[in-house]
């Protein structure tokens, strides 16, 4: 058949050497997804069972990805989104109806707290909470209708380290599924499946990235059972993962062992130099006696990351602690963390349901710049603030 040059454009007989083998993975982008005969074009998101079908649920590169958090996490199957956020509310949205109930933890990160009380209450879904130092003693906030139990280990912010097996019991016993924001310990510090978790979720933005230039989440399950709840609720929400960004995540997830180790050796450090520091009350690091947890940390974790907190004595006003933030030369001031920057981010925590350290509590995130710096950089800003 001749082609005019319009129709070679799309449909071209150009050739190229076959038999590239790239230590890289490819980015492979694509919505269409071609099937050699009519016959079998299956319109479903399961692509292990059914081959490739549609773009949105995940080219060989997001499916490379997905494999290789799922290896590190030691799961069933995982599900890449397009960031954390995004792989928090799949999560609620696969597991819950209208007329259910489901517990957090009163340290849960924000906005996953802010989805809860406001979408899923929004659809009929009974949202509770539970101090984060529970143990066996959640078996009292269980209901008939509760279906899930989130854990976040350490908490966001406060850093108090979670009792997961016991709180997995409780929930095992009263039928609720247990889920882990595993972000923190990248996936690797805390093998949560042995632990009794039965979703994980990590903002794969981090530590797996670890450059702070992409989004991605992803969501890990332990069983078939729910791989098909949330592979179907993934597919009817649309929330597809960019090819390239999980190309970059791929590249980061090579590197992800000499990043922690750096990480956990300069937080370790400087948390420790803190702790000797006279303007401060409290180092929220979970590898030191001082964090709440701290115990479950040692009995449960294989190692610690670059992120903690710590709070100043209570002589100190919020001016001042801002006045500290500011002074901060290497430490930038940005939310998010797992990249190679250090950074730092004052809160204010006035909520009845969280520690009362008001407007004290500085969190930082250390990256791979040399630890004698970022304590140089810290004892001038010390200075500055008074
Ligand atoms: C503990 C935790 N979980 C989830 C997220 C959400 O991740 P993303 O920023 O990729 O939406 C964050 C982000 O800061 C986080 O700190």
């Amino acid at each position: 058949m001749s082609k005019d040059w319009k129709t070679r454009l799309i449909h071209s007989d150009a050739q190229i050497p076959q038999g590239f083998r790239s230590l890289a993975t490819p980015v492979c982008r694509g919505s269409t997804v071609l099937f050699s005969d009519a016959a079998s074009a299956p319109d479903e998101w399961n692509q292990y069972e059914f081959g490739y079908t549609y773009g949105l649920y995940g080219t060989p590169t997001v499916l490379e990805l997905a494999a290789k958090v799922c290896e590190l996490e030691k799961g069933f199957r995982t599900i890449i989104t397009p960031g954390g956020q995004g792989a928090i509310s799949l999560i609620h949205l696969a597991l819950l109806k209208s007329g259910d109930h489901v517990l957090l933890p009163e340290i849960i990160y924000g906005p996953n707290r802010q989805f809860a009380n406001a979408v899923l209450r929004r659809f009929g879904v009974e949202v509770g909470y539970y101090p984060p130092s529970a143990a066996s003693e959640i078996s009292s906030q269980f209901r008939p209708n509760t279906r899930a139990v989130w854990c976040e280990s350490p908490g966001s912010i406060t850093m108090e380290v979670q009792d997961v097996p016991a709180i997995a019991e409780q929930a095992h016993r009263h039928g609720a599924v247990v889920v882990l924001d595993n972000t923190w310990a990248s996936g690797v510090y805390f093998d949560a499946f042995a632990h009794g978790v039965d979703v994980t979720m990590q903002a794969l933005t981090k530590y797996i990235g670890g450059h702070s230039d992409l989004l991605l989440g992803s969501v890990t399950v332990r069983d078939k059972a729910i791989y098909e709840q949330l592979g179907k609720t993934h597919q009817d929400l649309g929330c597809a993962a960019s090819p390239d960004d999980c190309s970059l995540a791929l590249r980061g997830m090579k590197t992800l062992s000499v990043r922690l180790k750096a990480v956990e050796q300069a937080a370790s450090a400087l948390a420790q130099w803190l702790q000797q520091r006279e303007e401060v009350e409290l180092v929220l690091h979970p590898a030191l006696p001082s964090c709440p947890g701290h115990e479950l940390w040692k009995r449960d974790f294989t190692g610690s990351t670059g992120l903690f907190s710590f709070v100043f004595h209570n002589q100190f006003t919020r001016e001042q602690v801002v006045r500290f933030v500011n002074a901060l030369k290497l430490f930038k001031i940005g939310y998010s963390w797992g990249g190679v920057t250090s950074l730092v981010m004052a809160y204010e925590l006035h909520s009845p349901k969280r520690p009362a350290y008001g407007p004290r509590i500085v969190r930082f995130y250390t990256g791979l710049e040399s630890v004698d710096d970022l304590k140089a950089d810290v004892a001038q800003a010390l200075e500055a603030m008074k």
